[in-house]
């Protein structure tokens, strides 16, 4: 949709004006005034930030059954195989059209920090076409951007700044406007590698890790088939077929990935908490490889819900040299029309900022994270338009001789968290088992062919995102290869993790860990069983316990119904132990081994009044101690709670989800 402006409009005249003589004007204005009436008449609100939806839709059981399995017995953790075209999964996934921007061709582009006019839009709209461009750079937040005064252009200038916002005018006042993406020139950054800084402990190798939003590894095979065909089979990749997700949300994904910590063990960053700070002090993977002279690049789109602007406060300074912030920022607030930024398409933005990198710095290392959620956040089958181009970019990288040097990631957060397959078991299991892969280059595997063996062997086991952290330490100080200390929490994927690996071992919690057989608890058994009665009831007080602070706001809840109930009562090992303490928000594992400590676990689906709250929770039965305990980090919110919680939302975010306001807003 055209989405113009009052302001949009006059920018449009104003050249014009400048440049007016007399006997234009009156041209000008009959073109102008209309335009002006017909533009504000169709004009539409602006898009509003665009919001993850925080309700779940009914969860379905996590229960194993049936599935069939190519593992062998001796792993502690059998993790489910799935079948991405099972019919169960097949029901909800539609073929999709191409996206289709409103024009074919930009009038400019970039090359390599050059501005370049294309050949066709100087045939079209005549040799004198006239551009300038307005700089595009970070404002004192991550929430503000700066645009600079306008500056004429011609072929072949320099790109400044990464981000700029281009006009130009042709024959007959044709006129194009959109903003752009490069990696500028920087000489300090070109100068920052000294080939001193690797020790020779350092791997050395470019990292490029690019992902997609909320993709489970059947997803992926089934949304993007040609270029996992091509990363699986021509590019030799190796996808991770035990990773398992350690909480619930991006946030939860990246942190581990990018600092090796959850977000509880690192400093207050949420919005609404005492004492948060902004997320700048966290231990960032990124800084690291900067300290061994590597650039750095980071960039995600919706910047309205950024993975560390949402919930948290967001960076005071840029955290990577090359940061995409900014550009979406802008665009998505003023350039963005039909999924795209002028001709290019919002995915294939972040695909050639990609291919930017690898151009400006080709002989320098560098670490590279890109990120894209728009298609595959909220949709099950939207990704299958960026197949075609995601083939492109993994070919232009062989072709180019890119991956020489390069160990590529491709890789998602977690699987769909709140879109219709989540209903199904198997949308369940896949909410906790996203796509992670590796690709190395022959340089390395000749140079480490044992930590390539490994990697290899470790794709068939349980792995999680602090792997992922460890693996990235690994490749600044290597270690070795050998066996992996599995009473780590992480380990580097370059040493091999043991079969006898378990959740508990690997720090996930049961509500999360895809190796437990669950069994569902017979209805009959259910209306009589006094542990089940408990466990329920356990689930009620924790949830009014979490509002008790707001309890002259928030309703107290009671039980409503109860659906299905699973229950975990296999070994205990497996189960990883908390310190039981009054505050469970930010509990510490138990890495004692001196208690022998059984549980049961329950896993229960009910519904909350007033207001009919859908919850799923995990409830550990202590068996010697006979306590039925609740974790904050163990409760799904599995439905819409709207404007329910109107009274806390805005100061008390975390709250959302639990509060039903004693006095509702009528609607
Ligand atoms: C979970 O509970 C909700 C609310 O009671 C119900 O609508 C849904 O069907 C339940 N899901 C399952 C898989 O039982
Ligand atoms: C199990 O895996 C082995 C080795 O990867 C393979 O040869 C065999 O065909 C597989 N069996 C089944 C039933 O998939
Ligand atoms: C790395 O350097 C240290 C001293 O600078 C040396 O003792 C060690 O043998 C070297 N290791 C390798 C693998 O070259
Ligand atoms: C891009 O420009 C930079 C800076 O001038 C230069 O170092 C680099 O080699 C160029 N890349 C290519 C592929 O021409
Ligand atoms: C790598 O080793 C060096 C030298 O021991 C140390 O200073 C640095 O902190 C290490 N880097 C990481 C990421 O562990
Ligand atoms: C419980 O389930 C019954 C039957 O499905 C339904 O009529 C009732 O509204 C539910 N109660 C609550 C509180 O959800």
């Amino acid at each position: 949709m055209v989405r113009p402006s009052l302001s949009t409009v006059a920018r449009a005249c104003r050249p014009f004006l400048n440049r007016t003589v007399l006997k234009f004007f009156t041209v000008i204005a009959m073109i102008c005034i209309p335009l002006s009436i017909y533009l504000l008449h169709v004009r539409i609100e602006p898009i509003q930030a665009k919001r993850y939806v925080k309700s779940l839709p009914n969860y379905a059981w996590l229960i194993r059954s049936g599935q069939s399995s190519n593992q062998t017995d001796d792993k502690a953790c059998v993790y489910p195989v799935l079948d991405p075209y099972s019919p169960e999964m097949m029901a909800f996934f539609e073929k999709q059209s191409p996206i289709q921007c409103e024009i074919d061709e930009n009038w400019v582009y970039i090359e390599n920090a050059t501005f370049r006019i294309s050949e066709s839009a100087l045939k079209k709209y005549g040799p004198d076409i006239e551009c300038s461009y307005r700089t595009i750079t970070r404002g004192k937040t991550d929430f503000e951007v700066e645009r600079g005064p306008s500056v004429p252009f011609k072929d072949g200038d320099p790109l400044k700044t990464d981000f700029a916002i281009v006009q130009c005018y042709g024959l007959l006042w044709k006129k194009f406007e959109t903003i752009l993406s490069g990696i500028s020139y920087q000489p300090d950054l070109h100068a920052r590698y000294k080939p001193s800084m690797l020790s020779n402990s350092s791997m050395g190798f470019n990292v490029l890790m690019f992902g997609f939003d909320s993709v489970s590894r059947m997803t992926w095979i089934r949304n993007l088939k040609k270029s996992y065909d091509y990363f699986t089979k021509e590019l030799g990749g190796i996808v991770l077929e035990g990773y398992n997700i350690v909480g619930d949300g991006t946030p939860q994904a990246l942190l581990p990935i990018l600092t090796g910590f959850t977000e509880a063990e690192l400093p207050e960053a949420r919005r609404g908490k005492p004492n948060a700070k902004q997320v700048d002090g966290f231990p960032w993977i990124w800084n690291e490889f900067k300290k061994l002279g590597y650039v750095t690049q980071w960039g995600e789109d919706l910047s309205g819900v950024g993975t560390f602007q949402y919930r948290m406060l967001g960076f005071n300074e840029t955290p990577t040299d090359h940061n995409l912030r900014p550009f979406f920022l802008e665009g998505e607030n003023n350039y963005e029309k039909s999924n795209c930024f002028g001709a290019i398409p919002s995915h294939v933005q972040i695909i050639n900022w990609g291919k930017d990198m690898f151009l400006m710095y080709k002989d320098k290392p560098k670490f590279s994270f890109l990120f894209h959620s728009k298609y595959s956040h909220g949709y099950t089958s939207k990704l299958q338009v960026a197949d075609d181009d995601l083939l492109g970019f993994l070919q232009w990288l062989e072709k180019g001789r890119f991956l020489d040097d390069t160990i590529l990631i491709l890789m998602a957060d977690h699987g769909a968290r709140f879109t219709s397959v989540r209903d199904t078991v198997q949308g369940k299991l896949e909410e906790r088992m996203p796509f992670f892969s590796f690709r190395f280059p022959k340089k390395f595997i000749e140079k480490y062919p044992k930590a390539y063996a490994n990697v290899k062997k470790n794709s068939k086991v349980l792995t999680t995102p602090f792997d992922i952290h460890e693996t990235f330490i690994d490749m600044i100080n290597h270690t070795g290869t050998g066996v992996a200390d599995i009473r780590r929490r992480g380990v580097s994927l370059f040493k091999e993790i043991p079969k006898s690996r378990t959740c508990a071992h690997a720090q996930i919690e049961a509500h999360w860990c895809t190796c437990l057989n669950w069994e569902k608890v017979d209805e009959n058994v259910k209306k009589v069983d006094e542990n089940v009665k408990k466990a329920i009831g356990s689930v009620i007080r924790k949830l009014n316990s979490i509002i008790e602070p707001q309890s002259h706001l928030c309703h107290e809840l009671e039980l409503g119904n109860v659906s299905q109930i699973v229950r975990y009562s296999g070994p205990s090992e497996t189960l990883l132990k908390f310190k039981q303490s009054a505050d469970n928000d930010g509990r510490l594992p138990d890495l004692s081994d001196n208690i022998a400590m059984s549980e049961i676990l329950y896993q229960i689906n009910l519904s909350t009044k007033p207001g009919n709250g859908h919850f799923e929770a995990t409830v550990h039965h202590a068996v010697q101690s006979g306590n039925f305990i609740v974790y904050d980090k163990e409760i799904s919110r599995l439905n819409k709670y709207g404007n329910q919680p109107y009274c806390v939302a805005g100061k008390l975010p975390h709250l959302r989800a639990y509060c039903y306001c004693k006095e509702q807003l009528s609607t």
